[in-house]
């Protein structure tokens, strides 16, 4: 990959049309900025950015746009230190936000050059994105980005009856462009072995005070107003009668059983481990679930597995080798559910010199 051109800034002077900052599901793709600069074009692009899904609906990230570029920041007071203490999954998550927002300039026929930034350089800079001439999107291309608003997660059991092959196939096959592998696990067995795991990470984390502690810190009681984090309703984890928290050892039960009844559980597995890899993976899953989510199946994620360092050797035992980042069970909702997004002005940087926090993660 090239290195990042210097900003474009021949349509700097453009009138620009007046920002426009708000939540993002509720964005519509009318109020895009065509005749305004491509700094009004980004910011409005960040909206479908922040729709991407998070860890824990944390959303780790920061955009700092510069006239026609956008650096993308991992937001580290948002990682999860003990649940993903190398910043994987909150880079996952990062990659996931950048693949919608290459999807949504697509869209609005702007050509983008998005470019992984190496660690060493500053290791919270996760990637550049500029826009570069214009693009003529295909009818794929459509469905995805008309996904991005449709995609949630969903908790719940999926209705019965398998994912057809030829969808499966498909998304296998969206993996591999954004350089990572999706393992369909359809059997029983297979999806057994995977679900016995998932259980036992659930109770191991919930042993666990500190990723205990830190769960707690994301999971939302009904009626809290925080746009992050998850809903315990949501998260299927609510006794309704009794208005507590259902306890980690029946939660545990609970999941098994969902990944055994699943049409099919897949893992997405990068070839190395490292934060490009996590990028690519994020960008990969992004792509898999707005696929997925315009052939109206939804996702659900048990990434307890790769959480759990002994877990995750197993599963590489069970799939037969590479990283698996992602595991998630997918089929055809029976009902719908969702989850709130921080407003965008709250993502923003308008001072790039201030992005870069001191860290104390090592
Ligand atoms: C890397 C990654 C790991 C995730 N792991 C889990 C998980 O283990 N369990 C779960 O219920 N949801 C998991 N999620 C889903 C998020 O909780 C979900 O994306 C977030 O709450 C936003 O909701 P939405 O996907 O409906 O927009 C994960 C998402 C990502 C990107």
């Amino acid at each position: 990959m090239s290195s990042p051109q210097p900003p474009d800034t021949s349509s700097a002077s453009r009138a620009s049309s007046p920002p426009v900052l708000g939540d993002p599901h509720a964005i519509p793709d009318t109020a895009f900025p065509a005749d305004g600069t491509p700094a009004d074009q980004l910011q409005f692009l960040l909206h479908y950015a922040a729709l991407a899904p998070s860890v824990l609906n944390t959303q780790p990230w920061r955009f700092a746009i510069e006239r026609n570029l956008v650096r993308l920041y991992a937001d580290r007071t948002r990682q999860l230190r003990h649940l993903d203490p190398d910043g994987r999954e909150l880079t996952v998550s990062c990659g996931a936000a950048l693949l919608n927002l290459r999807v949504a300039a697509r869209h609005f026929h702007r050509g983008t050059e998005a470019h992984p930034v190496p660690v060493a350089d500053e290791p919270d800079l996760l990637a550049v994105l500029m826009l570069h001439g214009t693009a003529a999107p295909t009818e794929a291309d459509e469905q995805l980005f008309h996904a991005i608003i449709q995609r949630r997660t969903n908790r719940h059991p999926f209705a019965e009856g398998p994912v057809p092959k030829k969808v499966l196939d498909d998304l296998e096959r969206v993996a591999r462009e954004e350089a990572s592998r999706l393992i369909v696990l359809t059997g029983a067995a297979e999806k057994d072995a995977v679900a016995r795991l998932v259980e036992e990470g659930i109770r191991l984390q919930g042993n666990d005070p500190r990723i205990a502690a830190e769960l707690d810190a994301w999971l939302r009681p009904p009626g809290d107003p925080r746009r992050d984090g998850v809903s315990d309703d949501v998260q299927g984890a609510w006794d309704r009668r009794a208005q507590v928290r259902t306890p980690t050892s029946s939660v545990a039960v609970g999941k098994r059983e969902l990944v055994t009844q699943a049409p099919a559980v897949l893992v997405l597995t990068t070839d190395t481990d490292g934060p490009a890899d996590w990028l690519a993976a994020g960008q990969a899953l992004g792509r898999v679930l707005l696929a997925s989510a315009a052939r109206d199946l939804q996702a659900s994620y048990v990434n307890q597995v790769v959480e759990v360092a002994a877990l995750r050797r197993e599963l590489i035992g069970l799939i037969g080798g590479g990283f698996p980042q992602v595991v998630f069970r997918v089929g055809f909702p029976a009902r719908h559910e969702g989850t709130p997004r921080r407003h965008m002005q709250d993502v923003l940087i308008h001072d790039p010199e201030a992005a870069d926090p001191p860290r104390d993660n090592g």
